[in-house]
């Protein structure tokens, strides 16, 4: 029996569908929740997609899950153990939704928000109460194939409380990694690490922009995907990571602002694959075709990990 069995998720955007039918499939009784009903269409077409890769992925299912649409905020949060906030990031609005929240659930409800950096104790400092059950739950985009959630407890937040969102994320097949807060979070700072230094060689004319991509497919991600970053420096040998990092750390971008290459194209309103054009060109059959090809590589690379 799951830690948390009724779930509301608050914003049911690029998000919300895919945590939604993870949580379904849990066995959660799951709430989704939106202000707006256009959104809440959407995320019903996005969530029988999402259901449809956990089948394909065939995710351990444990009965008793389902969805509800709502309209209402009470009607979500009124019974919920867990509620999930997935609005824009901005602070204000968080402080505005976690307030909203903190009157209509109960007092041992569980309030985790998504946001992909905003700390946690600042989220809390502009909450009425509660302090000790706000908590960071960062899910990884898309939420339904990626499986990690970076739990990261704001001052305030009880050990209980993170202990028992950490055993529930585990519950459900994902990995769940502790953090303190910092900003970004674990995650994304990696991440923005390796694309600072990739814009930055691309930018610099050391290698074009398809082969800097394949570089780091197959030198780098495919590897990652087995073996871990500090795993890789044992495999490697600490001398060798001493030798080299004592003079290629210094050479490595350290740009603070964002690159002049990237700001140019965007500037020019080319945002990538929503406007069919950024740093590559493409074609709605393109995009269509890209989307399943990364869908089922993805599926089919997290079948041979979990192994
Ligand atoms: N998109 C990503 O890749 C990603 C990844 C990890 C975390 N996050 C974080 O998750 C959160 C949500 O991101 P997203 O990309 O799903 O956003 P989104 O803009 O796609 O969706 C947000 C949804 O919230 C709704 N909303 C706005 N105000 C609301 C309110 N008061 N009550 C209920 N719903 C409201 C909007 O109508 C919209 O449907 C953000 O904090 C974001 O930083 C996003």
């Amino acid at each position: 029996m799951n830690v948390y069995k009724k779930v509301a998720i608050i914003g049911t955007g690029t998000m919300g569908p895919g945590m939604g039918a993870v949580l379904e499939r849990a066995g959660c009784e799951t709430r989704l929740y939106d202000v707006s009903q256009a959104a809440l269409d959407k995320a019903a077409i996005v969530l029988n997609i999402a259901r449809g890769v956990l089948d394909r992925l065939e995710a351990p299912q444990t009965a008793g899950g389902s969805i509800r649409f709502c309209t209402e905020l009470a009607d979500a949060v009124k019974d919920a153990d867990l509620v999930i906030e997935a609005v824009p990031e901005k602070l204000e609005l968080k402080h505005e939704v976690f307030n909203q929240i903190l009157k209509l659930a109960p007092a041992h409800a569980v309030l985790a928000s998504n946001t992909s950096g905003i700390p946690i104790t600042k989220i809390a400092e502009g909450c009425d109460s509660g302090t000790e059950r706000i908590i960071g739950m960062h899910w990884s985009n898309p939420p339904h194939l990626i499986p990690l959630i970076e739990v990261i407890p704001g001052n305030g937040t009880s050990d209980a409380v993170t202990q028992q969102l950490m055993k529930f994320s585990e519950s459900f097949g994902y990995s769940a990694v502790l953090e303190k807060e910092v900003l970004g979070f674990v995650e994304n700072r990696i991440l923005y690490a390796i694309l600072r230094e990739c814009v930055d060689l691309v930018e610099r004319g050391i290698i074009s922009h398809s082969d800097m991509d394949t570089c780091v497919k197959w030198g780098i991600g495919y590897k990652l995907a087995v073996i871990g970053p500090l795993e890789l420096i044992d495999m490697a040998g600490l001398d060798i990571y001493r030798s080299v990092a004592s003079y290629l750390n210094k050479d490595l971008s350290t740009a603070s602002e964002v690159s002049p290459m990237i700001t140019k194209i965007a500037d020019q309103g080319r945002l990538g694959m929503k406007t069919k054009g950024g740093i590559y060109d493409y074609t709605d059959e393109q995009i269509a075709a890209k989307g399943a090809a990364r869908a089922a590589k993805l599926i089919a690379v997290r079948k041979v990990l979990s192994e």
